[in-house]
């Protein structure tokens, strides 16, 4: 590896290599997510039709919130994070039967995907660990892992507001958070913004562009919780 290549593995912001993260996280999550509800909405906001023949690698899997779903409808299901604690977790809520799941102690800069082209790469709130620079990188890198026509789903916390509006927008953001999920939660979300690498949806949408993605839709609600379907429109090997 170059000397100057990003090392992924340093976490940034929340650090996810701590057992005490990993122990908690699904219930501090489950305190404004409904996993289920988010996963069926997924689904539908890709309109990806009959899933059983499909492939899918969902990079920053963390817990497995949405893996353990998704081993129930697709063919495989390839499970990426860089964090083994969070891995574990996950890997202890899968009943014996479930085999098609394949674990990879890795990221969006280190995976090394092995298998066919897939039909889905998915990532949900794990994006923004990385700076801009190292997510157009990531971009191009995840670009080779989907098929042509397959889809790129990011899930992630982008900013929809108004350059001039940060300050009001993110008190306000904050704010909320602190009363749906709590005092340690708010932490959480200001070390978010302070140590972590949310972007603008213009600049996401540019490098998404020149990583051969079209951007088909997104969504958001708050200006800040945002889901992108995009399709490979261009194979950057050929
Ligand atoms: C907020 S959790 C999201 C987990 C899961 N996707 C979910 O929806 O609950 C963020 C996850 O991203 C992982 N992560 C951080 N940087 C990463 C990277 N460069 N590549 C892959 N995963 C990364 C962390 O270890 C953590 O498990």
């Amino acid at each position: 590896m170059e000397n100057w290549f990003y090392d992924e593995f340093k976490h940034c912001g929340v650090d996810y290599s701590q057992v005490r993260e990993a122990e908690k996280y699904d219930d501090r999550h489950q305190k404004f997510r409904d996993f289920e509800k988010e996963f069926r909405g997924m689904l539908e906001f890709l309109e990806l039709g009959k899933t059983e023949e499909k492939t899918v690698i969902d990079l920053g899997c963390g817990t497995g919130a949405m893996t353990v779903l998704a081993a129930d409808l697709f063919k495989t299901v390839y499970a990426v994070d860089i964090s083994p604690v969070m891995l574990e977790k996950a890997k202890k809520k899968l009943d014996e039967n479930v085999h098609n799941i394949v674990f990879a102690n890795a990221g969006f800069l280190t995976y090394e995907h092995d298998g066919e082209a897939v039909d889905l790469v998915m990532t949900k709130v794990a994006f923004h660990h990385l700076p801009d620079f190292w997510k157009q990188v990531a971009l191009l890198r995840i670009n080779r892992m989907v098929k042509m026509g397959g889809l790129l789903y990011i899930h992630d916390i982008v900013f929809q507001f108004d350059p001039g509006d940060y300050a009001a927008k993110i008190d306000a953001w904050v704010e909320g958070f602190e009363k749906v999920a709590g005092e340690k939660f708010r932490a959480d979300v200001e070390n978010h913004i302070r140590n972590e690498y949310s972007t603008f949806g213009w600049i996401l949408t540019g490098m998404l562009e020149r990583a051969g993605f079209a951007v088909e839709k997104y969504r958001c609600e708050d200006d800040f919780s945002t889901e992108y379907a995009c399709r490979k429109v261009k194979d950057l090997n050929g």
